[in-house]
C-alpha cells in the first residue's frame, strides 16, 4: 500500500478508537525514562506466569479507572493505551519502573506503595495485554 493510503488508514482507525473512548494515539513522554540500572532489571516472576492472574485483580484495582478494565486506556484521562506496541516494546525493567515512579505532571501516579511483587505482577499481567492492532 502507499504512503497516504496507510495514513489515511491510520486516521479512520484513530477515529473509530476515539468514539470507543480509547487512547491508540498514546505517545510515550519523551522525558519520563527509566535509569539504564532500572531498565535492565528482570522480572522476577518471569517464570511464573500463573502470577498473572493476581496481576489481573490489582490492575482492576488500582489502575482501570484511568487505563480500562481492558488496558485500552481512557481518551478523556489522557491514560496511556497498554496494548500499543510503544508500551509493549519497552522493557520489563522499564515498566515496573514507570508504575513505581509514576508521571504525575502527566497524570500517571506513583505506585510505590505497593509491595514490589505486587508491581512485578502488574507488569507480567501488561505482558498478557495483546497489541491493540491484534485484536480480533
Ligand atoms: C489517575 C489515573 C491513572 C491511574 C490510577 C494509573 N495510571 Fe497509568 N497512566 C496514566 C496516565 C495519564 C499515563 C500517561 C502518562 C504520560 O503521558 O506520560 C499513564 C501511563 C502508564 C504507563 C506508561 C506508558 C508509557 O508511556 O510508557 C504504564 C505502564 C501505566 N500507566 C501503568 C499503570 C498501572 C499498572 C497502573 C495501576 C497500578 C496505572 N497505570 C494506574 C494514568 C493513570
Amino acid at each position: 500500500m502507499t504512503r497516504p493510503v496507510l495514513m489515511g488508514l491510520g486516521c479512520y482507525l484513530a477515529l473509530f478508537a476515539a468514539m470507543l473512548g480509547q487512547n491508540t494515539a498514546y505517545q510515550p513522554d519523551p522525558d519520563w525514562r527509566a535509569p539504564e540500572e532500572a531498565a535492565s532489571k528482570p522480572n522476577p516472576l518471569a517464570n511464573r506466569p500463573a502470577a498473572a492472574a493476581g496481576g489481573k485483580k490489582l490492575f482492576l484495582r488500582n489502575c482501570a479507572e484511568c487505563h480500562g478494565e481492558d488496558g485500552s486506556g481512557i481518551l478523556k484521562k489522557h491514560s496511556a493505551d497498554l496494548h500499543l506496541p510503544v508500551v509493549q516494546e519497552q522493557k520489563d525493567g522499564v515498566l515496573y519502573w514507570k508504575i513505581t515512579n509514576g508521571n504525575p505532571d502527566r497524570g500517571m501516579p506513583s505506585f510505590s506503595k505497593l509491595p514490589e511483587l505486587e508491581r512485578w505482577q502488574l507488569v507480567l499481567f501488561l505482558r498478557t495485554l495483546k497489541p491493540a492492532d491484534k485484536q480480533p
